[in-house]
């Protein structure tokens, strides 16, 4: 398949384009590097001898846009093109609006245009909210979002469920990420945000190399088995692979939507002392306040991703930690 992947330099998005031309897919990158950097494409070309087309652009720039349908009759689009810092989102919401928002419209419209209606979307746990329970299976409720990205990827959800029932070729995809990490083993790509994390594990590996000094760790009062935020972690490989199994589905117009987590909730204190153990090295940390927006635990059951994709994630906690210090060890 010829496949636009917005978002292609990012973290997860750099990982699918590796997967995918590893399978013989034909790749188009749009990107507009607020998030993530050109060398990245070099990077995509050194694992896999093959040079993705990429394009620096913005899913905002109309006519950019319609440069790169007229350019190549593109078959579908993975769609991961977003703003996604939650605190940011907060205090910066029509930012993350339009970006998110106006900007998957504009996307949407061109495909339309050019007879491309085969999508897969970047949505994410949080559309469920604060779960009654876990673990969170695809029927559990969506809403009560708790900051405007998460919203965002609620009301997209929405716009895209309401564009199939109008126009029923669509063929859509909602894939509900938990929480990635890891990187690839060439330790070229991995989870490199611009700024200071707001994620735990970079947080964690550039506590680790000493770029900053100390994590705090946001709330040890949880009603968790230590009182720290409970997480589904699932290795970016894992959940990349989520991805080239859901393609598929494209051939068949309607709307799907797939959990793509391990089952297993982990721990702050979890994850530290996974990331002690597999790396040989003495965090830095202490307990802080928590964060606001935060909830207690949040794990998924995605065995409908396993019984209707022959989809599941096969990578260990310690495979995650390893890989993750891999990288930043492998950073300027
Ligand atoms: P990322 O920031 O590494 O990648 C997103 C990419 O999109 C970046 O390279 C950025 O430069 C680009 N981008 C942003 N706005 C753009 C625009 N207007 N036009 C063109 N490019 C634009 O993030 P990621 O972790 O790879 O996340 C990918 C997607 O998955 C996002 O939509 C995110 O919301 C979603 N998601 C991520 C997580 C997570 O924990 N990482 C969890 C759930 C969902
Ligand atoms: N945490 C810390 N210290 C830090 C960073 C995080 O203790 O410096 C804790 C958080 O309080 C939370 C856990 O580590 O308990 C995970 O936090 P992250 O910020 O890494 O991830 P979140 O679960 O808050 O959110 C992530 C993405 C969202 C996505 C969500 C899906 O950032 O985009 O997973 O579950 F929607």
């Amino acid at each position: 398949m010829r496949i636009l992947v917005t978002g292609g330099t990012g973290y997860i998005g750099s990982h699918t384009c590796v997967q995918l031309l590893e399978r013989g897919d034909e790749v188009v990158i749009l990107d507009n590097l607020s998030n993530s950097k050109k060398e990245i494409v070099d990077h995509i070309e050194t694992i896999t001898g093959i040079r993705p087309v990429f394009y620096e652009a913005d899913i905002l720039d109309e006519d950019a846009l319609e440069r790169i349908f007229s350019a190549h009759a593109i078959d579908a689009v993975i769609h991961f093109a977003g703003l996604k810092a939650v605190g940011e989102s907060v205090h910066q919401p029509l930012r993350y609006y339009h970006n998110n928002i106006t900007g998957t419209l504009t996307l949407l419209a061109v495909m339309d245009r050019h007879d491309c209606r085969k999508i897969v979307f970047s949505s994410s746990a949080t559309v469920y909210g604060t779960p009654a329970s876990v673990p969170i299976n695809e029927d559990f409720p969506t809403g009560g979002t708790t900051n405007p990205y998460g919203t965002t990827k609620l009301y997209l959800e929405r716009i895209l469920t309401d564009l199939h029932t109008a126009d029923p070729r669509w063929s859509i995809v909602l894939l509900r990420y938990f929480n990635p990490v890891g990187a690839h083993d060439s330790k070229l790509i991995g989870d490199n945000p611009n700024g200071i994390p707001n994620n735990l594990m970079p947080y964690v590996t550039r506590v680790a190399k000493g770029i900053l000094p100390c994590l705090s760790v946001f709330g040890d009062d949880y009603p968790t088995h230590d009182g720290t935020g409970v997480r589904d972690y699932i290795h970016v490989l894992d959940l990349a692979a989520g991805h080239v199994a859901v393609l598929p589905c494209l051939d068949q117009p309607g709307v799907k939507v797939y959990n793509l987590g391990t089952g297993i909730g982990y721990s702050v204190l979890d994850m530290i002392h996974a990331f002690e153990k597999a790396n040989g090295i003495k965090l830095n940390y202490k307990i802080a306040p928590r964060r606001e927006g935060d909830i207690a635990e949040v794990w998924s059951d995605p065995s409908k991703a396993e019984r209707e994709l022959g989809w599941k994630a096969t990578r260990t906690l310690e495979d995650m930690c390893r890989s993750a210090w891999e990288f930043e060890t492998n950073q300027n």
